[in-house]
């Protein structure tokens, strides 16, 4: 048998029907049969490596690798378009479009769909890579994840495609999708996605592809670069895309006057709750390559098109009950429990209230109709109340006086729209409160004890300060475990086995290397911020010297005011925070700023960039503040700016790839010791 032969028709039927199955949902064969061709296949593979090819419908399936991303400088930047929000808006757009082009022109509206925007690039015919937006001018490389969406090309079909081109589009997770996973995220006690949009973009970053592969994401494309694109219109490049297997969504008006633009949102601002996926507003974009040049761009977004943003989507819904939680810093939030609505996407049983001022202003009552309003990312909110439907014997809602965690008697500072629980140290949520803060991924960074890990430690009674973490032992950890029913009857299990308890300590050790400002951030002291922190950090050197600043010194540095100065000063008055202080110091955290705990050793590595990738045998900041002590700098991607990689064990084999073309020296943790003299 002509193994090859065989191989190359399979990978071609496979990809075939995973078209016809994902993209066009027509599927031909039965799944079985797919399954059948799919095993021959992988057995083939497995026994001529060989013929391995990254783009065998194989490979569809994921890898349990972990891998890190790679850095990668967009061809062509990724821009973001420019937004309107009503009528007005879009006509004001259109009258600049028709004051710069001489000619006649015509648009292509299409739906903006909400998700996670990604550039593929292919080249003679096959997936080369898949970037994220990132910062638009560089992303991260998840060539491997991508591939594991299956209305997603691996190789094209037809013919006539550019050498090379890009084509852009929206990575989704559809609302079937997204409930199942945050229904099972639930179950096992984890954090559920807020939103479709979150979702996805959080799955395409996921480190292991297998993972990605089970997680059922979608494609939608609408947009084609390139030198030698078949067509000078966007239209036909995008039906030529569809040609060549991408998924190019048939929501979509070519519109000669603006009036058909116009019917375009108006029907899908109403039929926009139809479609099993999210969308935020509509595109508008000049039809023709030709004038989208003739237009050009701005510093951030094309002047050939703009988005049409939808207005916050808005609901009735009735006021069940009101409850309050308590933050970190004390600070009583109500929150509204309603009555379960589909709102944008999700369904809402919660909602803020924001603070006792807002309730009296809206005179917001349980029993009440209220509106519920989400806008981009944020918690939905209460809005109003439709007092045509008040009950007419509603109370008006008196705000608790006491903590509903540990009944202390609720304050208010003059000037404040907040109530807050003074019991700071006795008070659960609070406790709780300022460790996930202290943990949390811009304070200490400890990624490996999330919430529900916390929450065991706390009543346990092992973790009471955020200076007990650092007591921890592997047989307090190892075998801790809680089951219990949330507000909504799921089962949330929290446990610790053995690599989790692992993973806790260690990353509780790697922690007592974070610089001195998140350290200063992490302790939580109330209005200091990252920007603050870093700016007492620098301006103080130490925490001694902070501790013992005045009023008047604090003030006197730029950017700090009264209520800052006057919490720094509150904060190191207390004797519990200078107890925790001085034992974060004798656990090793740091306490001093760069300046003067970087000392300079030599010059050995002056001017040079250094990429430091992979496990060593210490630990890998180590290294870095090394790098630094002897002059280098420290980047996390590489470019042709880079002069060495450090390469350790285990340095994804991408990173390495991308060294060897950039023509970057790789070198080992011996050399690098050699380098700097040690
Ligand atoms: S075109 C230069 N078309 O919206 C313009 N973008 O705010 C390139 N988006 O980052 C984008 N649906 O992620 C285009 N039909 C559509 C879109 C769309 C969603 C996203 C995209 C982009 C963002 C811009």
């Amino acid at each position: 048998m002509d193994f090859a032969q065989r191989i190359a028709d399979l990978r071609k039927e496979l990809e075939k029907h995973n078209h016809l199955y994902y993209v066009l949902s027509q599927p031909e064969i039965s799944d079985y049969n797919y399954d059948m061709m799919l095993k021959e296949l992988e057995k083939l593979e497995k026994e001529h490596p060989e013929y391995a090819d990254p783009n065998s419908p194989t490979q569809r399936v994921g890898s349990d690798l972990n891998v890190e991303f790679v850095q990668v400088t967009h061809k062509y930047p990724m821009l973001s378009l420019n937004n309107t929000y009503n009528e007005d808006e879009l006509s004001d757009f259109d009258e600049r479009v028709n004051k710069d082009l001489a000619d006649s022109y015509r648009y292509v509206c299409e739906l903006k769909y909400d998700g996670a925007s990604i550039s593929l690039t292919y080249r003679n015919g096959e997936l080369l890579r898949a970037v994220t937006r990132g910062d638009g001018v560089q992303g991260d490389d998840v060539t491997s994840n991508v591939r594991t969406i299956r209305s997603i090309p691996l190789k094209l079909h037809g013919s006539g495609w550019p050498e090379e081109f890009e084509i852009r589009g929206e990575i989704m997770m559809p609302h079937a999708v997204f409930d199942k996973l945050n229904e099972e995220r639930v179950e096992i006690g984890e954090t559920p996605f807020a939103n479709p949009r979150n979702a996805a973009s959080g799955t395409l970053k996921m480190q292991n592809s297998a993972q990605v592969a089970k997680r059922s994401l979608d494609c939608f494309l609408y947009f084609m670069l390139g030198e030698r694109l078949p067509a000078q219109s966007h239209f036909e490049n995008l039906q030529k895309a569809r040609e060549w297997g991408f998924k190019v969504p048939p929501y979509v008006a070519v519109c000669d006057h603006m009036e058909q633009v116009r019917r375009f949102i108006e029907k899908w601002s109403v039929d926009r709750d139809k479609l099993p996926f999210d969308i935020d507003g509509i595109v508008i974009k000049v039809d023709s390559l030709t004038q989208q040049r003739q237009l050009g761009m701005r510093a951030k977004s094309p002047r050939w098109a703009v988005a049409y943003k939808f207005p916050a989507e808005r609901v009735e819904t009735r006021l069940n009950s009101i409850s309050y939680q308590v933050g970190r810093t004390g600070t009583v939030t109500p929150v509204a429990n309603l009555e379960p609505v589909r709102l944008a996407g999700t369904t809402v049983k919660r909602a803020s209230l924001h603070n006792a001022d807002q309730i009296q202003l809206l005179d917001i009552r349980v029993g009440d109709t209220v509106f519920v309003e989400k806008g981009g990312e944020i918690i939905p909110k209460v809005i109003g109340v439709n007092m045509e439907k008040r009950p007419a014997d509603s109370q008006p809602t008196q705000f608790i006086t006491h903590c509903p965690e540990c009944n202390a008697e609720l304050k208010r500072n003059e000037g404040e729209a907040a109530w807050y629980c003074p019991g700071e140290n006795d008070c659960p949520p609070q406790i709780k409160g300022r460790v996930e803060h202290f943990i949390s991924r811009r304070a200490m960074n400890i990624d490996s004890l999330g919430e529900g890990k916390i929450e065991l430690l706390y009543e346990k009674g092992l973790v009471h300060d955020v200076a007990d973490l650092y007591s921890l032992k592997y047989g307090q950890l190892f075998g801790l475990e809680k089951v219990a029913v949330d507000e909504d009857g799921n089962i949330r299990k929290t446990g610790f086995r053995e690599r989790t308890a692992e993973k806790i300590l260690s990353g509780i050790e790697a922690s007592k290397q974070a610089p001195f400002e998140r350290t200063l951030y992490a302790i939580g002291i109330r209005f200091v911020g990252e920007t603050i922190a870093r700016k007492l950090a620098r301006s103080f050197h130490d925490i001694d010297k902070l501790a013992k600043a005045t009023f008047e010194e604090l003030v006197s540095v730029d950017e700090i005011g009264d209520r800052i100065a006057a919490s720094v000063v509150d904060f190191f008055g207390r004797p519990t925070n200078r107890a925790i202080v001085e034992r974060l110091k004798q656990a090793g955290l740091q306490f001093a700023s760069d300046e003067s705990a970087h000392q300079v050793k030599s010059e050995a590595l002056k001017d040079k960039t250094i990429v430091v990738s992979g496990v060593f045998s210490i630990p890998r900041d180590d290294i870095k503040k090394m790098v630094e002590e002897h002059g280098g700098k420290n980047s996390s991607s590489i470019s042709s700016k880079t002069d060495y990689v450090l390469a350790g064990e285990k340095m994804g084999p991408e990173k390495l790839k991308k060294a060897e073309t950039l023509g970057v020296p790789t070198i080992s943790e011996d050399e690098f010791m050699k380098l700097i003299g040690g």
